[in-house]
């Protein structure tokens, strides 16, 4: 049954009279795992920017559970969202208290945020780094850091843009695994973006393939991947063949 949680209606994002994000529908349901997939500049951040509402458009519609965003709400919202970039932007301070921050600046009690980080750092396998400063973490460890820091926050939606585009493969694999179980025994709706296609085929549910700023397929991912339409054949077309 559909249940969508957010909506993109009539959307066009213009950089100097360029259109570099153009949807005229699309719906995120609640509990989704979404890939979006597509070569480099094709609007994938941008997309991810608009969903998270860090950048509002000029033209175009977003809702929440139905009902649309304006100026005015969009604060509210967002604080319900959670993003992790490839960088980890890590603040200079213990891991601790990098984990700690977001519920620190929503005045929870010590308590809480006492239990809260001992709990996600231990989720996330970094309970021994606790006391470390953040500038000293290997590049793997910063972004457990970092998820850790958004699940803290218990999103109505986990952002993710090319989270392990960094990270050597034992690492990449190891943190993939741990971060599609959270998000699966959490049920958090997730939206997934990467130009890996090992990582789309075991994180997501559905795909969207982004090309020059448009959705030119979607679905579900195993779907999406064996049965490419003709916008996206090409770009699936090629991943395909260096696997095969
Ligand atoms: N603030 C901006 N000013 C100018 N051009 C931008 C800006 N943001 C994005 N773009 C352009 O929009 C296109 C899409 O960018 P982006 O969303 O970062 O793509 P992707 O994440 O798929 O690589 C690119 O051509 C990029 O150069
Ligand atoms: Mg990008």
């Amino acid at each position: 049954m559909k249940n969508p949680i957010l909506a993109l209606e009539e959307i066009n994002i213009e950089v100097r009279n360029r259109s570099i994000l153009k949807i005229a529908n699309f719906e995120l349901q609640a509990g989704e795992l979404l890939g979006v997939m597509g070569p480099n500049g094709a609007g994938k951040s941008t997309l991810l920017k608009t969903l998270a509402l860090l950048e509002l458009p000029t033209k175009g519609i977003i809702k929440f559970q139905n009902k649309p965003i304006n100026a005015n709400s969009a604060l509210e919202v967002r604080r319900k969202f959670a993003v992790a970039l490839q960088q980890s932007l890590l603040l200079d301070m213990s891991v601790y208290q990098n984990v700690a921050l977001g519920l620190k600046i929503r005045n929870r009690s010590r308590r809480e945020i006492k239990e809260k980080v001992s709990y996600w750092l231990e989720v996330f396998k970094i309970s021994h780094l606790a006391k470390k400063h953040a500038y000293h973490l290997s590049g793997g460890e910063a972004q457990r850091v970092n998820l850790a820091r958004a699940m803290i926050l218990q999103p109505e939606i986990l952002f993710l843009d090319e989270p392990f585009s960094a990270l050597d493969f034992p690492t990449k694999v190891q943190l993939l695994k741990d971060i599609k179980n959270v998000v699966e025994q959490t049920s958090t709706t997730t939206v997934f973006i990467s130009h890996d296609l090992m990582e789309i085929k075991y994180f997501t549910n559905t795909l969207a393939i982004l090309i020059d700023g448009e959705i030119k397929q979607y679905g579900p991912t195993d779907e999406v991947l064996s049965f490419p339409n003709r916008s996206s054949a090409t770009f699936i077309g090629e991943w395909n063949q260096l696997l095969s």
